[in-house]
């Protein structure tokens, strides 16, 4: 089973993503934060092509053979991470890592172009939408502290640079289930994507009692 998550960000997809992991028993990915471990590199000096990233079972991020997890979630990152996803051999070494952890097993799968790029044969793709005052909102609440207007501005701008980008722009795949999250309890958006997976889970089961 492989399910694709994307989004804006702060639109929910980790909380989501973590949450679905957690009651099918799947592996959670989430791949922003290879993005962030790449922008962490660039700021240290190191090259793309002396980076090494590795990402543990239990969700933790090795630079070079170095835990970052811990210092990825920063707001100078959130800038950063943003600007290095713009580049295509960026973009290239990533997804042939998110393919390579897919291809080993079942897997959640959070980003901007899961669905549309990484795994485009995903069993189930969701994409989240939220206003931008609503993902402000919740990025101050995660992060304990941040001026709304100012975390608006920031949300924007990654929006409209994730967005309008050459390579897998953000949208939504063809066939992906929008689930819209604002005013919504998180209980709810879980309960709605937990539906799509029990549903596909019986259409394969079904399938294969059936076949021949
Ligand atoms: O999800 P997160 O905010 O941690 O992602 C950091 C940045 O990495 C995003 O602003 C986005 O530009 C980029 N990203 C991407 N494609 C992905 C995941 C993240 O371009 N699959």
């Amino acid at each position: 089973m492989k399910i694709a998550i994307d989004g804006s960000a702060a639109s929910g997809k980790t909380t989501l993503g973590r949450a679905l992991a957690e009651q099918f028993h799947l592996r959670f990915v989430e791949t922003g934060k290879m993005y962030r471990a790449v922008a962490l590199a660039f700021d240290r000096g190191i090259e793309l092509s002396q980076i090494d990233i590795q990402v543990t079972q239990g969700e933790r991020f090795l630079l070079n053979g170095v835990d970052v997890t811990d210092v990825l979630h920063t707001r100078d990152l959130d800038e950063k991470s943003s600007k290095v996803a713009t580049r295509s051999e960026v973009r290239e070494r990533l997804v042939e890592l998110q393919r390579n952890i897919a291809d080993r097993g079942d897997v959640v799968m959070e980003g901007r172009d899961i669905g549309t790029v990484v795994l485009p044969d995903a069993d189930i793709k969701i994409y989240l939408e939220a206003s931008t005052g609503e993902r402000a909102r919740r990025r101050i609440d995660q992060r304990g502290e941040g001026d709304l207007r100012k975390i608006e501005q920031e949300l924007i701008s990654r929006d409209k640079r994730d967005s309008e980008r050459a390579i897998a722009p953000l949208k939504p795949a063809a066939d992906a289930t929008i689930i819209k999250t604002d005013q919504k309890p998180l209980k709810e958006v879980i309960s709605e994507a937990s539906n799509l997976v029990r549903d596909r889970l019986e259409d394969v089961a079904w399938a294969a009692e059936n076949r021949d």
